[in-house]
């Protein structure tokens, strides 16, 4: 899964509405509008976190604009301000709290602006949020994103929201704002159903639940024909798919259960649609039929993202993880035995409570030997309500920061080394969009999922522009650790 931080106005789709709905109110400041006046209204959203932050944001969005907001960049001309947040470490709940202080200072001298938190920090929280941001209208967690004009009819009614129980996701018709044309996330499973003890994923995310093949399939239909080319399958552990719905539905095979990679057969004969990936892949669940799915259907891309926290058996008990880097490596090689040029990457925690340099060092051989494309690091956070963050054996900031910057190390070495299998290669690039940071420059990702910029050698600007959206044979003649420049070949 990628972390990142955008400031945006972003886009979402189908989905949900909820219940049992028993939101907290308590009397705040908001106007009551006309839709008319909402039209001159303008919306800011804010993403942290990962891919299901992304994806709920552009639902959100949708929503929004439903309502007749119309989007902008500026937070400080907006009219409501919603920053979707991420609470999987501690620094990233904490950036809530800065971006917050300066609107509720504008707040103060605009009663009239709404601000909104959702996600998963506002899930942890709940009311105690309202409590100490009292300036705030509403605080949603992930499961009401479909609910958002509800929510918002109650506080332009005069009350302040507080909608963090556990709810059913329902399937619902709002169309999402999707932040490209060219590339879509498409939810397939919400929640995680794991305890790793370090973890408040299922605390703020909730139990699993799939959505259906059928509605999956529906959605997959009506992206392709919108344009779309690429579609990302999204959930926290996304071969874990299916284990929640009824057996011997439309997709599974007789009487039993349907699975991820039963679900890539059921949508992958939609045309429009060139590239199909999936995230994040639990290593508990990841099984040579769907290594042989990916090998066998041409549109699922040679990229996975398997996380495996930790090269140590001990630790990876402790976390409470449910395999063995044995294991891990076996799936690694049955991968790399049928796809030898698949990319993998990961995500590791270092420093988790009681890791001892020798642990540590079974990491950094992991990363060592396997060669991953990429690896997402981070130093053990303690979460609250997590077991492990009631442990005594907790480790210092020092040893934290030493054995992440030494970790780091090992990783963008590996991926440099990766990066140069690419050098005066072909490569087959999806064309998504302008580079944000050089307008002369298009980019694009290989199957692989690395990026890739395309500069203009002679196209007329529009000619170029025209690109946006095509599968192009690149030759590449550059090669860094994360991303690679080429020419049309
Ligand atoms: N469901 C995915 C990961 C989702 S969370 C999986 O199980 O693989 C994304 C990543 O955040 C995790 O892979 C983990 O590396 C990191 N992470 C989660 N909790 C953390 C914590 N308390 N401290 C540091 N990193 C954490
Ligand atoms: Fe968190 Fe573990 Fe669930 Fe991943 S599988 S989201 S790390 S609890
Ligand atoms: Fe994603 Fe962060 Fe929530 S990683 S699931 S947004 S805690």
């Amino acid at each position: 899964m990628e972390y990142f931080q955008v400031d945006s106005s972003v886009l979402p789709q189908h989905l949900s509405a909820i219940f049992p709905m028993t939101a907290t109110q308590l009397p705040t400041s908001a106007t009551n509008l006309a839709k008319t006046e909402r039209d001159r209204q303008k919306y800011h959203i804010v993403t942290f976190g990962c891919q299901m932050n992304k994806a709920d944001s552009e639902r959100m969005a949708g929503v929004l604009e439903n309502m007749g907001y119309t989007a902008t960049d500026e937070a400080e001309t907006a009219d409501l301000i919603l920053y979707n947040t991420c609470s999987i470490r501690d620094n990233a709940e904490q950036k809530v709290y800065s971006y917050l202080g300066r609107q509720v200072k504008r707040k103060h001298a605009n009663p009239n602006l709404t601000l909104v938190v959702a996600g998963c920090v506002a899930q942890q929280e709940g009311e105690a949020l309202l409590r100490r941001v009292p300036e705030l209208d509403l605080v949603m967690g992930p499961q009401h994103v479909n609910r958002l004009e509800d929510l918002l009819t109650q506080v332009f009614n005069g009350n302040q929201v507080a909608a963090t129980e556990e709810a059913y996701i329902e399937e619902d018709i709002t169309k999402p704002r999707r932040n490209s044309t060219i590339a879509a996330w498409v939810n397939v499973i919400y929640g995680c159903n794991e305890s790793c003890t370090y973890c408040i994923v299922p605390a703020v995310r909730g139990k699993e639940q799939s959505r259906t093949p059928e509605v999956i399939r529906q959605e997959v239909l009506s992206l392709a024909a919108q344009g779309y080319k690429e579609i990302t399958l999204l959930g926290q552990n996304i071969d874990a798919y299916g284990r929640d719905l009824p057996p011997g539905g439309v997709g599974a095979g007789v009487g039993g259960k349907i699975t991820l990679t039963d679900l890539l057969y059921f949508i992958h004969d939609v045309e429009g649609i060139e590239r199909i990936r999936f995230a994040t892949s639990h290593p508990r669940y990841f099984s040579p039929r769907l290594i042989k799915a990916c090998a066998e259907l041409p549109k699922v891309c040679e990229h996975f993202h398997i996380p495996f926290q930790s090269g140590d058996n001990d630790v990876l008990k402790a976390m409470a993880r449910g395999y063995t880097q044995e294991k891990y490596r076996r799936i690694i090689d049955s991968i790399r035995e049928i796809m030898p040029d698949a990319s993998i990457s990961a995500d590791a925690i270092v420093a988790f409570p009681g890791e001892t340099e020798a642990q540590f060092e079974n990491t950094v051989r992991m990363v060592e030997e396997i060669s991953f494309d990429l690896v997402n690091t981070a130093a053990y956070s303690p979460r609250p309500g997590t077991p492990a963050a009631l442990w005594d054996n907790q480790l210092s900031e020092e040893v934290k920061s030493d054995r992440l910057q030494r970790l780091n190390h090992v990783v963008n070495q590996k991926a440099a080394e990766r990066s140069q299998r690419y050098l005066g290669r072909k490569e087959s690039v999806l064309i998504e969009s302008v580079n944000p940071k050089n307008a002369k420059q298009l980019m694009g990702r290989t199957r692989g999922n690395r990026l890739v910029f395309l500069e203009n050698s002679g196209l007329s600007e529009s000619q170029f522009a025209g690109l946006i959206g095509q599968i192009l044979n690149l030759q590449i003649t550059e090669a860094r650790p994360f991303s690679l420049t080429g020419v049309i070949a």
